[in-house]
């Protein structure tokens, strides 16, 4: 059983994470880290030569920082999560707030069946409705079709599923009207997007010999709104309170914070930044498509008509604090990067998820505690203090320091709110009675 809890992980070497990272894996059903695991961290994992293949023009690699959230538990399994991200606090943040969460039972989440949606624009037909009920007539035909055409995704229970017709009135087109057709495919483990781009392209010749128009486009939507993660957790009020603020202040914070977002585009884009940190580093740490998270996630939030919220925030009966967080997740854990970046495949494996929506319950459960470090800080002492202990080592370290004098260094000018060059070389000066490196 893997522990997410491991005491002093911020104060250890990389060399030291990473052995505690394999001692802690030690999951039973699941198979540990090896040493090629560990060392594709060290290296960033890719190698220029592998890179080459991926994309186009390659002329090196471009390195993220790669961070392990800790305290997470989802659905009553401990996980260590992969995170790869630039911005400081994020990890700090999602750690923290699972620690909270912790203590009224962790996350729980829940995913749909992995349908993804392939779209076929069908365009000259002549006759909208009538073009429409005959593609439902032959719908069992169409889909029986489709199903074939992904042996391996058949092979372990995915396959088409539906087949939706949706009219396109003239007066929404410049062209004219048109018809969508929606195939609806399971796609099990994969993100998704080939098996269901080729579908739509096979199926399309029998689209239009049945509508009597020509098929357009072929393409999955990134609206992924059949493939849902949903996470929910419960802060217990006595966990809520720090400092001089009550658990009542920091919920009651918290909850207005989350009003401003429902009701105003302006701040939910910026709240739905918020839940994205979280999600697009575990996304990116395991080598899966986060502009297709992105776009997903910010359609889903516009879907009313309205942009708002993803998450809510609310108090349960007893006056704890109850989060949810309700989007779109198409993640894969084979095909793709994931399976080709050793970096990807060592973060599918730290995690234990034996499929892609085990990895989407992790993924939604860290935008939900990323979202609620956020609107805890903003509620009470602001976003600042927390980026400025971070940005206070590093200027610390610019001064000079080294060992244990960067976290006091770090620390005492957070505590004077005066984070510069020369405070820290005084201060440096001060505890040593030499002049620091610069
Ligand atoms: C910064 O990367 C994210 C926040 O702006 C999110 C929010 O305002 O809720 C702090």
């Amino acid at each position: 059983m893997t522990h997410s809890r491991i005491s002093g992980f911020y104060n250890m070497t990389l060399d030291e994470r990473r052995t505690q990272l394999a001692d802690a894996l030690s999951s039973p059903s699941g198979p540990p880290l090896t040493a090629e695991d560990l060392s594709a961290w060290t290296t960033g994992g890719l190698s220029p030569e592998a890179a080459d293949h991926m994309i186009e023009n390659v002329i090196g690699l471009h390195s993220l920082p790669l961070g392990i959230a800790l305290n997470f538990e989802v659905n009553g399994r401990d996980v260590l999560v992969p995170m790869a991200i630039e911005e400081p606090s994020v990890v700090a943040g999602a750690s923290f707030m699972a620690k909270l969460a912790r203590a009224g039972g962790g996350f729980t989440a829940t995913t749909t069946d992995p349908l993804m949606i392939g779209q076929m624009q069908v365009i000259n037909v002549a006759n909208l409705h009538e073009a429409k009920l005959k593609l439902y007539e032959h719908k069992a035909e169409l889909l029986s079709e489709a199903d074939t055409i992904d042996p391996v995704l058949k092979k372990f229970g995915g396959g088409a599923r539906d087949l939706e017709v949706r009219i396109i009135d003239a007066d929404a087109s410049p062209i004219g009207g048109f018809l969508v057709v929606h195939l609806i495919y399971d796609v099990r483990d994969a993100m998704g997007a080939n098996a269901v781009n080729t579908a739509c392209e096979k199926l399309a010749p029998r689209v239009e010999a049945i509508t009597g128009g020509k098929v357009h486009l072929r393409i999955l939507s990134n609206l992924a709104d059949r493939r849902i993660a949903r996470a929910r957790c419960t802060i217990p009020l006595k966990e809520l309170a720090f400092d001089d603020f009550s658990g009542e202040s920091v919920r009651d914070g918290i909850i207005a914070a989350y009003a401003f977002a429902a009701a105003d585009p302006y701040r939910a884009a910026t709240h739905n930044k918020g839940i994205m940190n979280g999600v697009d580093a575990v996304v990116i740490a395991t080598g899966n498509d986060w502009r297709a998270i992105e776009a997903g996630a910010h359609a889903y939030a516009a879907r009313s008509g309205k942009y708002t919220s993803l998450s809510t925030w609310n108090k349960d009966a007893d006056g704890n604090l109850v989060g949810t967080l309700e989007m779109p997740m198409a993640v894969g854990i084979v095909g793709g990067a994931t399976k080709v970046h050793p970096a990807a495949q060592a973060a599918v494996k730290l995690m234990g998820v034996k499929t892609a929506n085990e990895l989407a319950e992790i993924i939604v459960s860290v935008g939900l505690a990323q979202n609620m470090a956020a609107l805890r800080a903003l509620a009470t002492e602001g976003i600042q203090r927390g980026h400025m202990s971070l940005h206070a080592r590093q200027v610390a370290i610019a001064a000079g320091a080294t060992g244990e004098l960067i976290e006091k260094v770090a620390a005492q000018m957070v505590m004077e709110k005066t984070v510069r060059i020369d405070k820290a070389e005084e201060l440096l000066k001060e505890y040593t009675g030499t002049q620091g490196n610069k």
